[in-house]
């Protein structure tokens, strides 16, 4: 996706995989100085240990104690992370807005989190976190109520609560074919985004579908994120309709 895309801008770039071990983090930074690296992603199980490692790292990262994404800029590294950012953008692009909606994210492990953090930042009317393991979603709400603005948060889902959007950040569905909530809670939500996106459609975006109801998976979460990290990386608008194909052709490649 990124190298396409920096071909697609003639940008002098590629992006190339490295498999590191974690007692080799402290030199990274400095070979990548030395060999001219601009910038990389961070993933798991680096997305926290690499912050020690960095000069400067984004409100929001700071927030979640978590960077997915560096750059090297005025001689300093600099961390950001672009999940939730790339979230709200994905619904953006499909002319959704979040400005007053009623959301409920299922899940409270590490992509609700990030999602979470992104939402309020928005206008959005409240945010209901329902998990599993109960004191998971109550944790994290607490975490959220820590920060500024007036969101009406909650960790608990009432049966007559109405939805407008019902985000699936949890892993049922991406290998069985569970929903992960109540058939009534996805007749009274509006809008249904699942952040798996292998398989595209899971049975919640497929129950959601036979309901009439408007759908997103998480293939534009993916993509924005990315979008996002070329964006810092190169402070050139992304060619997303290139990184989109470029994207869909290695998750087909992927399944064939
Ligand atoms: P990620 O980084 O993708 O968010 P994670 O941090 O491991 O992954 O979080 C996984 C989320 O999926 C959690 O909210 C988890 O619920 P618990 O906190 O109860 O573990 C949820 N999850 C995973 N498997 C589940 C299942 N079978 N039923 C319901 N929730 C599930």
């Amino acid at each position: 996706m990124h190298s396409t895309a920096f071909q697609a801008i003639n940008y002098n770039a590629v992006y190339l995989p490295f498999h590191i071990q974690p007692e080799q983090l402290p030199q990274l930074l400095s070979s990548f100085q030395v060999t001219g690296v601009q910038g990389f992603n961070v993933t798991v199980p680096y997305k926290e240990k690499i912050i020690p490692h960095l000069d400067w790292i984004s409100p929001q990262a700071q927030l979640l104690g978590s960077v997915n994404t560096v750059v090297y800029q005025d001689g300093q590294w600099k961390g950001y992370t672009t999940d939730g950012n790339g979230f709200i953008r994905s619904l953006e692009a499909e002319g959704i807005s979040l400005k007053e909606k009623h959301i409920t994210m299922l899940g409270a492990g590490g992509s609700a989190k990030s999602i979470a953090v992104a939402l309020l930042e928005k206008d959005i009317g409240s945010l209901t976190i329902h998990n599993r393991t109960q004191n998971k979603a109550d944790k994290l709400i607490s975490i959220l109520k820590k920060f500024p603005g007036n969101i009406s948060l909650s960790s608990k889902l009432e049966d007559h609560q109405s939805i407008d959007v019902l985000i699936n950040t949890t892993s049922v569905g991406m290998l069985n074919d569970q929903l992960p909530v109540s058939p009534e809670v996805i007749k009274k939500s509006d809008f249904i985004v699942d952040i798996i996106y292998n398989p595209p459609k899971t049975s919640l975006l497929k129950l959601a579908e036979s309901n009439g109801k408007k759908t997103q998976n998480g293939l534009g979460m993916l993509l924005y994120q990315g979008v996002e990290a070329f964006e810092i990386w190169t402070q050139k608008a992304a060619p997303v309709e290139t990184m989109k194909r470029a994207l869909l052709d290695s998750i087909n490649s992927l399944n064939a």
